[in-house]
């Protein structure tokens, strides 16, 4: 099929939904592609790098329109693009489907398809085609740099001959995707970062990235981030007041904050009080992420930089990642891309929309002249949640005394059971087996045995590392193999050979494993 990508003809936006490398990859998948002349121009893609990669180039948007089967494009629709939508074509763009119902249910009647990017599930199987990650990714980086660049300080702390210069501290409200990649950046720079987020459990990921975790003086339930696909519901009214507490006290202490607080499908909080700027110094700065709703910061101007008669600088700009325009149309047609093979399985060039899918689901909000907004939830959960504890019931110092033989007594009777199975195993091989083998099978059986009960002591965060450094024992493997591999017999020659092949592979592989997290920690 010929999948095309108009210019954007929305005021000031520079990306573009298909690159001279995306294009090639969905030439892979069987497609032709074809971009109206000038499409990448603002994101540095050129007519030229286009027909380099095999992408036909036309002359105008309706012919572009016309030409394509698929539209791929960056921002929703407007009225003439909407014109243009044909039956039997397909639309792959950000679509607000609350927001544009209107255009929705045009698209619905004239029996277009329409596939909404930020509908696609946060699941881990969509992550590749999670547009609004990608971009808030570079939301995050960027706001970071437009801090810096409003900024009258360096981010990091340095000694020099002409005087002692203090690191910036920088806090993050929000560590969402745009959130962590602020994180990212300002640590990377060289500012002390804090962050902060409703969800606990992401404090261990913000304290990795080399940053510290605000916490609250408070007891509430802890929020179930699993249960709501990975985001975070409304916090109460009193947990909300600790916050702000919280935040009024590092208010007078902070130079860069950047707010990406967001629940879905609502208003941003408010969460940067105007007290909490005046209490600021000046030259401060307050980057919002949340601008486009409504923002975090009561002061913020939607698309607008001001400065308040504090000299607080706070940017409210709602297209960073149209000021990234190069990585973020990479991102986007990558994110493209992904989508496409998931509709294109044979690799053929036949679009196979395939309703049952979660993700072609999700995203769809129009298909064979109807609305399939809003769709029902992913049979997969985002994250599996865990199932809920129940509080454990008071016990008395006697029931628990009482429980706990109980529990030393069915212990020990299994312990026993077992021993005494082993035991009449191993005998039985005895009996048959000659005694070299008793010999080195005992010693296996207590190997598998000692192995099993360290590994099994080992935290699940601790896995990975552990298999990567396992290489010790396929060093073992290996010996043992090279002295057997001589043998006369071509049974134990070849058994010695994979087992050489085999441990090589996990040798290898661990040092590679090894290597790629060395590198997650190092920094450049
Ligand atoms: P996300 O949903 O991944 O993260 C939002 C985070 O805010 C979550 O971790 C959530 O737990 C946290 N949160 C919610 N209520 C909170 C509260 N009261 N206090 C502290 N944390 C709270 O969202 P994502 O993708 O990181 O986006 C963040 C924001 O950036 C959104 O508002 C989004 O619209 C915006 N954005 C802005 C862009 C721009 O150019 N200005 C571009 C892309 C995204």
């Amino acid at each position: 099929m010929k999948i095309g990508t108009p210019k954007e003809i929305f005021e000031g936006e520079a990306r573009v939904a298909m690159t001279p490398d995306s294009a090639l990859q969905l030439q892979k998948l069987g497609h032709e592609c074809v971009v109206e002349t000038g499409a990448g121009a603002k994101a540095g893609f050129a007519d030229a790098d286009y027909k380099a990669a095999g992408v036909e180039v036309v002359k105008t948007a309706a012919a572009l329109w016309k030409a394509a089967d698929i539209v791929a494009k960056v921002r929703v629709p407007d009225a003439a693009e909407m014109k243009r939508l044909r039956e039997g074509q397909t639309l792959i763009s950000f679509f607000s489907p609350v927001a544009d119902e209107d255009k929705m249910k045009a698209a619905a009647d004239k029996g277009a398809t329409v596939i909404a990017m930020e509908m696609i599930p946060r699941i881990s199987r969509a992550q590749k085609m999670d547009a609004l990650s990608s971009m808030a990714n570079i939301a995050g980086y960027r706001a970071v740099i437009e801090a810096g660049n409003n900024f009258g300080r360096f981010f990091t702390g340095q000694i020099t001959a002409a005087g002692k210069v203090p690191p910036a501290k920088v806090l993050v409200v929000g560590a969402g995707v745009a959130g962590l990649a602020a994180i990212g950046t300002s640590t990377s720079l060289g500012a002390i970062t804090y962050a902060f987020d409703v969800r606990p459990e992401v404090a261990e990921q913000v304290e990795s990235m080399g940053a510290e975790f605000v916490y609250l003086d408070f007891e509430e339930e802890q929020q179930d981030g699993a249960s709501t696909g990975g985001y975070a519901s409304v916090s109460s009214p009193e947990f909300r007041e600790a916050q702000l507490a919280k935040f009024r006290e590092l208010a007078p202490e902070v130079d860069i904050v950047i707010t990406t607080a967001l629940i879905p499908n609502r208003e941003a909080p408010e969460l940067w009080t105007e007290d909490m700027v005046k209490s600021m110094k000046a030259g401060s700065v307050i980057v919002d992420l949340a601008a486009e709703k409504g923002g975090n910061c009561k002061l913020t101007v939607k698309d607008e930089k001001i400065v308040t008669d504090n000299g607080v600088t706070i940017i409210g700009y709602t297209d960073f990642p149209s000021r990234m325009a190069t990585q973020s149309s990479s991102l986007y047609a990558t994110n493209i891309r992904h989508l496409m093979t998931d509709l294109t399985p044979e690799k053929d060039g036949v679009v196979n929309h395939n309703m049952e899918d979660d993700v072609i689901r999700g995203a769809t909000i129009a298909h064979a002249k109807e609305v399939t907004f809003p769709p029902p939830p992913p049979k997969v959960a985002a994250i599996a949640a865990a199932p809920k504890k129940e509080a454990p019931k008071e016990l008395t110092a006697e029931e628990k005394r009482a429980a706990e033989i109980e529990a030393f007594k069915l212990q020990t009777r299994n312990q026993v059971g077992l021993l005494a199975i082993g035991g009449g195993l191993l005998l039985a091989v005895g009996l048959v087996a000659p005694a070299s083998f008793m010999q080195h099978f005992i010693v296996f059986i207590l190997s598998v045995f000692i192995g099993f009960q360290v590994i099994w002591n080992v935290a699940h965060s601790l896995h990975t590392p552990l298999m990567a450094v396992t290489n010790a024992i396929s060093s073992i493997i290996i010996l043992g193999a090279l002295i057997q591999i001589g043998s006369s017999s071509l049974l134990i020659t070849l058994l010695a050979a994979l087992a050489v092949f085999m441990a090589s592979i996990n040798i290898f592989g661990g040092f590679l494993v090894t290597r790629r997290m060395l590198a997650m920690f190092q920094k450049s």
